[in-house]
């Protein structure tokens, strides 16, 4: 499924890019360009990166939201 329209970036991509390290949002903008366009897709990101993360505890990003 489509997270971000404007960049064609799937939730599949988005979870394996947090996987490799990019645990912040200035991260997922900057390797996928995701939230880069229309913004529309920012908060669904942020969603999945809370979820990803608070689910691995391997991050502070949950913290820093
Ligand atoms: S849907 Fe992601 S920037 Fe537009």
């Amino acid at each position: 499924m489509y997270v971000c329209i404007c960049q064609a970036v799937t939730s599949k991509q988005l979870a394996a890019t947090i996987a490799q390290g990019a645990t912040t949002m200035k991260a997922l903008r900057s390797e996928l360009g995701v939230a880069t366009c229309c913004g529309k897709c920012a908060r669904d990101v942020r969603s999945q990166l809370q979820q990803v993360c608070g689910n691995s505890g391997a991050c502070a990003c949950v913290a820093r939201n």
